[in-house]
């Protein structure tokens, strides 16, 4: 007896230490920027392309101290400066360089960005230069001055400047280059356009000395009747209250802040997020100087089997590949209207699903995506042969991640963190998206983890999936090209598959090519034709697959890619997309749609 009496009492101690801010793995990242206050640094920018680095190194290759970072200005006639960003070119921000200036489209190099922007001191306040995205690798300064760096072209990043700020006129200025190296993450070679730039939005956001840093608040795995959290407060002191409310579930908790964490259990029956009825709840989370609103919705996700239980029911996910490419203009998406149409072409389809490849898209995506009830796959770039040996490219796809999770983690939408695509399979690969997926599950035990593999293989009696990864994931993602890369249309009804894991599949790419317009017989590459023959006879063989959980066939629209040379055929477009950039629907999409409108409801 005494000794399951002391058993329980450690099982309580260790269960209530409150976890530091630190201990929760995300960097503070500000969570939720949408509420706060800011200074919205977008528009034009004026820009100096500088292919040599001319700008950041001597010749010498040493770094130099009055780079252009410096935005020097003459100060007596005889002075010599090379360089002036007030008369030189100009680029919108956020938007890729590539679309905005026809000289610039095959660019890959640096380009140096500088903005001036107003701050009024404030000793109260806190301010952070907040990034939403720049590709690929940025260096940034403010009045001259380096305040950091960041590697990755997808995920937001920060720096406090409170105390780099002058009163009155600032300048910040960004060295942004997007070459490809082997070592980085995605590589050298990718089937999307490098499209280089600060793609998103850039802020200068302000906060209370004392603030809310960061949160999550979801439904622990596997239980709809307790809320769970924590809120990080920076500045703050032990002892400081956090209060909680969910006004529509009438609920009100104050959560004590220790070591900079206040942890919170609520119990409550919210409604639960779901496609057919994505509900949210405004979440207002209150300390003595801050207040934050966030809209946020409950799910369960899991699997069972071959299953995938969305609140403890099996879905199905009908679904579809969407790359960050602009509808109409082209270029990487910059506004919420963009996304929103690309949205409401997934929304015609049928789709409940959208498989957001290969890199975090924007929150904007995220949360439209929410509010229309789409489930969503979110990826990062570990795309074809990166470097696995190599600890930095490591390093570099672990903060990709962290930055990924951290800024999504609230987001009711995001059930599916993707650790990789298409990755050759090898020990040392092996290890490396072990490493992630476990990084991966202790920042988040509520969702699954999956990845997209092309190493099924082929027999003559049927694919067969037997990747060691399979053993690492929830729920395996299978880019399967049948019709198009190998085999004909007619033998992909016929084909069947077997795999070595009792886990749901995914086909998460599958599909071929088409130029909108082009007519003729369906075994005539390129024509509508030949790729609605290629969904008929891949949808036929899906049929047959009794673990499928789901697909997100490739893909919603064309996209652009410099893998894509044919003239009058592809145009630099991969033209696997439903739908043409300009917004025509293929047939295609009909075939699919049907399916999806008819099947698995
Ligand atoms: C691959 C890859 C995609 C690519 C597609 C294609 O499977 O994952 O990024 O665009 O095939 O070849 O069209």
């Amino acid at each position: 007896m005494k000794l399951i009496k002391t058993i329980l009492i450690v099982f309580v101690i260790i269960s209530n230490t409150p976890l530091t801010a630190q201990e929760t793995g995300f960097s503070d990242l500000l969570q939720n920027i949408d509420s706060r206050e800011k200074i919205e640094l977008n528009g034009m920018w004026d820009i100096i392309v500088d292919p040599l680095e001319n700008g950041y190194y001597n010749h010498r290759l040493q770094v130099k101290d009055d780079g252009y970072f410096k935005n020097a200005k003459m100060e007596s006639p005889s002075d010599l400066i090379e360089y002036n960003f007030d008369t030189s070119l100009q680029l919108m921000v956020p938007g890729d360089w590539n679309t905005q200036m026809d000289k610039l489209y095959y660019y890959e190099g640096t380009v140096w960005y500088k903005k001036d922007f107003n701050y009024t001191i404030d000793s109260n306040e806190l301010a952070f230069l907040y990034f939403e995205a720049v590709n690929y690798e940025s260096i940034v300064y403010l009045n001259g001055e380096r305040i950091g760096s960041h590697v990755g072209g997808y995920t937001p990043f920060q720096f406090d400047v409170t105390d780099k700020l002058k009163e009155g006129t600032n300048f910040v200025v960004v060295k942004v280059d997007n070459k490809r190296k082997k070592e980085n993450v995605p590589t050298v070679n990718q089937d999307w356009w490098n499209y280089g730039g600060i793609t998103r939005s850039v802020h200068l956001v302000k906060t209370p000395i004392s603030h809310i840093a960061d949160y999550s608040i979801q439904l622990p795995k596997g239980n709809t009747k307790t809320i769970e959290g924590w809120v990080s407060v920076k500045n703050g002191k032990d002892g400081d209250a956090v209060n909680v409310s969910i006004p529509e579930l009438k609920k009100n908790v104050d959560a004590v802040v220790k070591n900079g964490l206040a942890k919170f259990s609520i119990k409550a029956k919210p409604v639960l997020w779901e496609p057919k009825n994505p509900k949210t709840y405004e979440v207002i989370l209150k300390t003595a100087t801050d207040k934050i609103t966030d809209h946020i919705g409950f799910r369960t996700i899991e699997t069972k089997g071959s299953k995938i239980l969305l609140n403890g029911k099996d879905i199905f996910l009908k679904g579809i590949s969407i790359h960050e490419e602009a509808p109409f203009k082209t270029g990487r998406v910059v506004s919420k209207e963009e996304c929103k149409i690309l949205l409401q072409w997934a929304k015609e389809l049928g789709c409940n699903f959208i498989r957001l490849a290969h890199y975090p898209h924007s929150e904007a995506m995220v949360r439209e995506a929410e509010k229309m009830g789409f489930i969503i796959w979110s990826e990062i770039p570990v795309y074809w042969t990166i470097q696995f040996e190599n600890k930095d490219t490591y390093a570099n796809a672990k903060n990709q991640l962290t930055e990924m999770i951290s800024r999504d983690k609230n987001r009711a939408s995001v059930v599916l963190w993707s650790m990789a695509n298409e990755t050759p399979e090898g020990e040392a690969r092996l290890s490396f998206i072990e490493n992630l997926a476990k990084q991966a599950r202790e920042l988040d035990n509520t969702r699954l983890i999956t990845a997209a593999l092309d190493t099924q293989g082929y027999g003559d009696d049927g694919n067969l999936i037997e990747d060691p990864l399979g053993k690492v994931v929830d729920v395996i993602g299978i880019n399967n090209y049948c019709g198009w890369y190998a085999g004909s249309t007619e033998s992909c009804s016929k084909l069947k598959w077997a795999s070595a894991y009792n886990k749901p599949m995914i086909m998460s790419e599958v599909g071929g090519g088409a130029l909108y317009g082009l007519h003729g017989e369906k075994n005539e590459r390129w024509t509508e034709e030949y790729q609605a023959e290629v969904y008929r006879t891949n949808i036929e063989m899906m049929r047959n697959i009794d673990f499928l959980a789901g697909l997100s066939p490739w893909i919603l629209m064309d996209f652009r890619s410099s893998r894509r040379p044919l003239r009058r055929i592809q145009d630099d477009f991969n033209r696997k997309g439903l739908i043409s950039e300009q917004g025509m629907k293929k047939q295609a999409f009909f075939i699919l749609r049907d399916y999806y409108l008819n099947e698995n409801n």
